[in-house]
């Protein structure tokens, strides 16, 4: 079983933290909380207590038998430790490394990964005090989920809302199917019982027996997520594009070449409960592919191709029916106004959710290994840090196994 420290600092946020707990206790993940004198102010030791089934641990002065428990102990015992609500403070102190009390001391004297949720009033987060200090706590390591833009308590707008409880749990989870992945193969499985369809890599577009349309992507985004959904149990089926990478354990791999191929092998798959379309699709394809070898003779200096434009999988597998999937997710590759274009591709093509992200020349993502996500569900929006495509993947596949669950709890 895993096991979560939770780290609750002060903030109006931190009544969402027991819904952490709750959701994480759910996945069968055992919960040890630690109470800031701060978070005190908002959430009692007694609910914590209740829901997390453990002691609250809540000064460092408290801990009256260091044999029993201390603060060393209280990470050694931990796979993760989550700080959800992070307070500006709490950040500052573990930047610095001041250990005061016994959240910051165990900051200070942990090795295990940490998630932070950061949540704090628009100017404190923006305050740029608060900016360096997560941009050290991130190269030293530290993970960061949120914060959410959006009205404040405090009656301001802007960032600095502690993200949701389940981009939390998503977020968590996807750490610690990390160490899951890279420890004895032993872990959860959540997507159990669940199947997944996922698009990858680029699409061959025939013109004549040998020559085809092409693009360059690598399919280790679309794999990624493959292998990420079938480690969490998901009955996963890849169609893909040709590319090199390997078929990821578990997965079930559909080979094809063109778009209308892809389209036609993701059909013969549904239903399915999931769909995330990662596929670099080719818009336009021949009109006819030949069926010789083009001929260079006597063909002049110009030649010109009959384009025409290829199906939308993403699109067709999101139309209303008894077939959609209860979660389609697509990918919008931008090179400027990312979040906005990516709204209106989502709005267009009627998906549940896209990943977006820049793929302008200085990015390096298109064919590289790390990706920056903005994933846009509705009018909700998370931006996650820059990850590798593996870490996108595992977030993502945590991401949709939290909505699956909350689907189906709505649908009951
Ligand atoms: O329209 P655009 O190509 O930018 O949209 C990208 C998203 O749509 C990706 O998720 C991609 O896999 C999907 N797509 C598709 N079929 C197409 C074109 C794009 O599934 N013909």
């Amino acid at each position: 079983m895993k096991r979560v420290l939770l780290i609750v600092s002060g903030g109006i946020a931190a009544y969402k933290s027991l819904e952490v707990v709750r959701r994480l206790r759910e996945r069968g993940v055992a919960v040890r909380a630690v109470l800031t004198r701060g978070g005190a102010q908002f959430v009692t030791p007694l609910s914590l207590a209740a829901l997390t089934e453990d002691k609250v641990y809540t000064d460092l002065f408290s801990l009256t038998d260091e044999s029993e428990m201390g603060h060393i102990q209280l990470s050694r015992d931990a796979d993760l430790l989550l700080v959800a609500p992070a307070s500006a403070d709490l950040l500052a102190k573990a930047t610095h490394g001041l250990a005061d009390d016994l959240a910051s001391t165990v900051l200070l004297a942990t090795d295990k990964a940490v998630l932070a949720a950061p949540a704090m009033n628009v100017r404190m987060w923006q305050h740029p005090a608060t900016q360096a200090n997560l941009a050290t706590l991130a190269e030293r390591g530290m993970r960061f989920v949120g914060p959410d833009e959006g009205p404040m308590a405090c009656g301001e707008y802007g960032p600095g809302r502690l993200a949701e409880p389940g981009a939390i749990v998503a977020a968590a989870l996807a750490m610690l199917g990390e160490t899951m992945l890279s420890e004895t193969g032993a872990c959860a499985r959540p997507l159990a019982g669940r199947r997944a369809l996922v698009t990858s890599g680029p699409t061959h577009e025939a013109i004549d027996p040998v020559r085809y349309i092409a693009n360059r992507s690598s399919g280790k985004q679309g794999h990624a997520i493959a292998a990420a959904l079938a480690a969490l149990g998901a009955e996963t089926v890849l169609v893909s594009g040709p590319t090199h990478e390997a078929v990821p354990p578990g997965v079930v791999l559909r080979p094809v070449k063109s778009a209308e191929a892809m389209l036609a092998a993701c059909r013969a798959e549904l239903p399915v409960d999931v769909a995330v379309c990662a596929a670099a699709v080719a818009d336009w394809t021949p009109v006819a592919a030949a069926r010789q070898k083009l001929k260079k003779d006597g063909a002049g200096d110009r030649l010109t191709l009959d384009l025409k434009r290829n199906p939308d999988i993403l699109a067709t597998l999101s139309q209303p029916g008894p077939k959609r999937p209860a979660l389609v997710v697509g990918f919008a590759a931008e090179t400027e106004k990312v979040v906005e274009n990516a709204r209106a591709k989502r709005a267009a093509k009627r998906c549940d959710w896209i990943l977006a992200n820049d793929v302008s020349a200085a990015t390096g993502t298109f064919g590289g290994d790390r990706n920056t996500i903005h994933l846009i569900a509705g009018d909700a929006e998370e931006n996650w840090p820059e990850l590798s495509k593996r870490e996108v993947a595992a977030r993502l596949a945590a991401r949709i196994s939290e909505s699956l669950d909350v689907r189906k709890d709505a649908a009951e």
